[in-house]
């Protein structure tokens, strides 16, 4: 990567959770910005809500981002992209079909536009997830850290099985896409470097368009259940976490950091995630809390599940300073709560 900033950045899932952070973290430092939507009415109340961006951010959308070509058209003067889009969700019908595929077509078509592009686009940054790290069916030896070296064994053949469930194949969608993407750029010698993400669990306030509180995004649904006194609770996935605005700053540093090229990095908090931490935060804060907090918030905890993850990596490397998990589940459950 030259060591010109990028100006023009598309990022890609804009309209998602964690991608209108990356958003936002890029309009604040003055890059202009393209999202990438599948819905052009997502992408109008984002670009309303911003009217002090409105030069600077406008929106594509691109219905079904697997197909090779679609985002062809959309690059024109773009120089960076962020390639956060990615089917997230467990209510499934074909994991194969609705998951892996879309994972793994979706990167090869970003990648794709990315490389026809000769040397116009210098760096691509992907979000990867710690599920493409992670392997939950082997107790780590006890003071065992997970670091950006390690990838979880989930074969193809499991990942698309029709008796995995949604998680499974979840993980299988986001390890196969992110093996895609280094498959890429290392067979086709692109202009462009490589940077991947892959954080755990990502909660933090809403700035995308959410009317209610069952539209949240499966992660931060995840954390309001514990407020909403959900029982039993969803079955813990990962005791680890990061803010999504923490996480979109990690996205823009490693867009900008030239030593960063060529990459795979675990952004993750320094504190663990549990639903018990979570209630005791919102009992503290909220007096409403005090009522509707579930009481058997251990029914979703995976308590043997005991390991370290290399977030610090991500800080010393990226520059990335994470928040306390206090503010993260105050600033969530109280703007959710406004929303119920
Ligand atoms: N949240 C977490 O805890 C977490 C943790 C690790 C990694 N991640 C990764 O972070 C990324 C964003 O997730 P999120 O939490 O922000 O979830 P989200 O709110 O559900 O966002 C997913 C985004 O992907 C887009 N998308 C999904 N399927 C698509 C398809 N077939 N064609 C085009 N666009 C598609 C959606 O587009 P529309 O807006 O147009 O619907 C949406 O913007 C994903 O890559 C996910 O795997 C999330």
């Amino acid at each position: 990567m030259s060591t010109q900033k990028p100006s023009y950045v598309l990022v890609t899932g804009a309209t998602g959770f964690i991608g209108a952070h990356v958003v936002d973290n890029l309009l604040a430092r003055g890059f202009s910005v393209r999202g990438s939507t599948r819905s052009k009415a997502k992408g109008d109340q984002m670009k309303a809500a911003r009217p002090e961006y409105a030069s600077k951010l406008d929106f594509v959308v691109v219905e079904d981002f697997t197909k090779i070509g679609v985002f062809d058209s959309v690059m024109d003067g773009i120089d960076a992209v962020i390639h956060v889009a990615s089917p997230f969700f467990y209510d499934t019908t074909n994991n194969e079909q609705e998951l892996v595929l879309p994972a793994i077509n979706g990167v090869k078509s970003i990648l794709s536009a990315s490389a026809k592009q000769g040397t116009q686009i210098k760096r691509v940054v992907i979000t990867s997830s710690f599920a493409a790290v992670v392997d939950v069916n082997t107790t780590p030896p006890k003071g065992f850290t997970y670091t950006a070296a390690d990838w979880n064994p989930l074969t193809y053949e499991t990942s698309i099985d029709p008796k995995s469930d949604a998680v499974v194949a979840y993980r299988g969608s986001k390890k196969f896409a992110e093996l895609a993407a280094w498959e890429f750029v290392k067979d086709q010698k692109t202009a462009f470097d490589l940077v991947t993400l892959c954080p755990p669990m990502v909660f933090g306030p809403v700035v995308h368009p959410v009317p209610t509180a069952e539209q949240l995004n499966e992660s931060n649904a995840v954390l309001w259940s514990v407020a909403a006194g959900v029982d039993p609770l969803p079955g813990a996935r990962v005791p680890a976490w990061i803010d999504a605005r923490d996480l979109a700053e990690a996205h823009v540093q490693a867009l900008l950091i030239p030593e960063a090229g060529g990459k795979r990095f675990i952004p993750a908090s320094p504190e663990p995630f549990s639903y018990e931490l979570a209630a005791d935060i919102i009992r503290g804060e909220f007096d409403w809390g005090k009522e509707t907090v579930t009481s058997n918030y251990k029914m979703g905890e995976k308590s043997t599940v005991s390991y370290g993850v290399d977030g610090e990596t991500v800080a010393r490397e990226l520059g990335v300073k994470y928040r306390p998990f206090k503010e993260t589940v105050v600033d969530l459950v109280g703007q959710i709560k406004t929303l119920v």
